[in-house]
């Protein structure tokens, strides 16, 4: 199956605030190492090494934190299976997390769920599957029209809950 197109759209993020735990260090310094030589900015909120075994939550909020003060950013999480990072930041109204291992995925989260939130699980996927995910979820722009009244409702039905 051929991958779908991203239709032409807005430019990349202003800015992607990133972070992970011990779990998903390693692949966070290659998604680091991309974002820069794609000269897209970054802010990395930690944790700082692979070495000392923190909480993925404690790591996740600092990055919803970060995205909630300024909703032009987008954001990336990565812990070892993107499972815990994904259900930590989706309690947040306003953040649109998706858990991604696969380019298909990566694409549709942001034609459709206009995701500003990337999971990725360090432990699951390498490090070159890990930066092609990156790379098309950047260009990729939201489809809008019908998929807007959609995500619409998801924030209208969380507030009546
Ligand atoms: C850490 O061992 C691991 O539990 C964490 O990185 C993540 O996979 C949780 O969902």
């Amino acid at each position: 199956m051929s991958l779908p197109s991203s239709p032409p759209g807005p430019p990349e993020p202003e800015i992607i605030a990133i972070g992970c735990d011990h779990a998903g260090h390693g692949l966070k310094r290659v998604i680091l190492n991309l974002l820069h030589e794609l000269k897209v900015p970054c802010i990395d909120l930690g944790c700082a090494s692979a070495d000392e075994s923190v909480h993925y939550p404690q790591y996740g909020k600092k990055v919803v934190t970060a995205l909630l003060a300024r909703p032009e950013a987008r954001g990336i999480l990565i812990c070892g299976t993107g499972i815990g990072m994904s259900i930590m930041a989706n309690r947040f109204p306003g953040i649109r997390a998706a858990l991604c291992h696969d380019l298909f995925a990566a694409i549709m989260c942001r034609r459709h769920n206009n995701a500003n939130l990337l999971v990725m699980g360090g432990r699951v996927i390498g490090p070159d599957l890990g930066k092609e995910i990156v790379r098309v979820w950047l260009k990729t722009p939201f489809d809008g029209g019908r998929h807007q009244e959609r995500l619409d409702l998801l924030e209208q039905l969380a507030h009546e809950a």
